[in-house]
């Protein structure tokens, strides 16, 4: 938007009712008056008034489905022989498109992480039980991994925000990329909404900055074309994107069965499940909305299908969304195609840290406003074909999001310690445990040692032999 100077300023704003944004202007120097303007030429003038009528006002959540089904899925393993034959020519197209370097790997990293209350990207947060690896050297290292293992160059991307972007590229910096070079390595952020109050005023943070916060983890779709590295994979040959969360040290990174059902199928956007562990649990359902993959949220599942059973006791609507995702690289282009592409709005209510009409800055101890975001997953109807492979909990998903409790780091440095052990044991390594069956070693496998439980079959000879109380580190 062509905002050029005060009065340009003033007068759009005044039309969309924000024009408070401008009060303190008289206070600014000319490097502040500058920093506001250029702001307020980022904001969505068109769409803002839509914003605070549709979602920001409106407290009804948004429309559910009422004719809904449970999504089909591929079980992690496959259960007939036609079903084996499938995945043995998925696999072995996966690892022939990981071999020809036409996949990436893009973790998104633009979250707040205000549940961990981590000073810093939440990618810097130590994970690892024996080394004490961060978020991002656990991936880091898994990616040069998976590029010895098949050969290639599989690019990274990561996807930062205003807020974490600085630290980020820092942390790579001081980290030599890993080891993986600055230019397969592509750190670009995500857009930002603007925070209102309840009525629909967007805070100042400052007097001369506006309250944002990144557009969600479903701003990644515009981020990659806004940023250019969508144009810059296309140049590489790059045709796959294989999507997870800073959050998840679990998950399998470049997984060849995946990538390679998302092809044979002919899918634009597929996702792994899991078997939820009860009727409510508080990840999004996998269900079939006019034929089309769609996330229902946990929240807006009507309790009787939540727990709806079949006549085996199973769960009707049984798999939940871990945010793993392939994206085929042609469906990100084409949403973006028009430039209008954006995806629904929710509405979160929070405390936002923000100035009042004095200029006095207010740290709220309860929520005062509302921040808008998009989800990834609410892309996933708009692909023709979507794939769902269920995979298992325990060896992939296992998320930091809580400082303590539920998903907290001490789950997650248990579960990495339980999945290394469940690898050791299946290539035949007798693994300490105590009566009641739990591990009684740390364990730590390195992703240059092993990415999969196969992996450590190929190298059993060099496991040296565990007793109880162990800690033992395998690189
Ligand atoms: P979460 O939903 O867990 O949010 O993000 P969060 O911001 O990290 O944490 P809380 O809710 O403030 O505690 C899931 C994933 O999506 C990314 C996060 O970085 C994480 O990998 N994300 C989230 C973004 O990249 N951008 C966003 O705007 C929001």
């Amino acid at each position: 938007m062509q905002i050029k100077d005060y009065q340009a300023a003033r007068k759009v704003l005044q039309s969309i009712g924000q024009e408070h944004l401008l009060a303190f202007w008289e206070e600014l120097n000319e490097q502040q008056r500058e920093h506001l303007l250029e702001q307020i030429r980022q904001l969505d003038i068109r769409k803002i008034p839509h914003w605070v009528r549709d979602t920001v006002k409106n407290q009804t959540p948004l429309a559910i489905p009422t004719v809904f089904e449970p999504a089909p899925s591929y079980p992690p393993t496959p259960q007939t022989p036609e079903q084996a034959e499938k995945y043995a020519r998925a696999r072995r197209m996966g690892e022939k498109l990981l071999a020809e370097g036409k996949v990436a790997g893009f973790v998104v990293a633009g979250g707040q992480g205000t549940r961990l209350g981590f000073d810093g990207p939440k990618g810097n947060f130590p994970i690892s039980p024996i080394k004490k690896k961060t978020l991002f050297q656990v991936f880091g290292e898994s990616v040069l991994a998976a590029r010895k293992k098949y050969g290639s160059v599989l690019p990274w991307l990561i996807m930062t925000s205003p807020l974490n972007h600085q630290a980020t590229v820092e942390t790579f910096e001081a980290n030599d990329y890993f080891g993986l070079g600055a230019d397969t390595v592509f750190i670009f952020q995500q857009g930002t909404m603007p925070n209102f109050d309840f009525e629909g005023r967007i805070f100042l943070a400052d007097k001369d900055t506006i309250a944002v916060s990144p557009d969600g983890h479903g701003g990644s779709l515009k981020a990659l074309y806004v940023s250019g590295v969508l144009d810059e994979l296309k140049r590489r040959g790059i045709e796959y994107l294989s999507y997870w969360q800073v959050d998840n040290p679990l998950v399998h990174l470049f997984d060849p069965l995946f990538i390679g059902l998302h092809v044979l199928d002919g899918a634009q956007m597929s996702s792994k499940a899991l078997i939820k562990a009860h009727p409510t649990e508080k990840v999004g359902n996998f269900c079939l909305v006019n034929g089309r993959v769609t996330v229902i949220e946990y929240s807006d599942l009507p309790d009787e299908a939540a727990h709806r059973r079949r006549p085996d006791g199973s769960l009707v609507f049984e798999l939940g969304s871990i945010a793993i995702h392939i994206i085929s690289r042609e469906f990100v282009e084409r949403l973006n195609k028009d430039g209008n592409f954006a995806l629904p709005l929710h509405r979160a209510v929070k405390k936002i840290p923000h100035i009042d009409l004095s200029g006095k800055k207010i740290e709220p101890n309860k929520p005062c406003g509302i921040k808008l975001e998009t989800f990834i997953f609410d892309a996933l109807p708009l692909a023709e074909k979507s794939v769902i492979l269920q995979t298992i909990r325990s060896e992939e998903f296992a998320p930091v999001k809580n400082a303590s409790g539920e998903d907290s780091p001490e789950v997650t440095v248990r579960m990495m310690i339980e999945r290394a052990a469940a690898w050791l044991e299946k290539a035949g390594v007798k693994v300490p445990r105590t009566k009641d069956g739990k591990v009684d070693c740390i364990l730590e496998i390195a992703p240059s040692f092993a990415l999969t439980a196969e992996d450590v079959k190929a190298k059993v000879g060099q496991i040296p032999p565990l007793h109880p109380g162990d800690t033992v580190y395998l690189e």
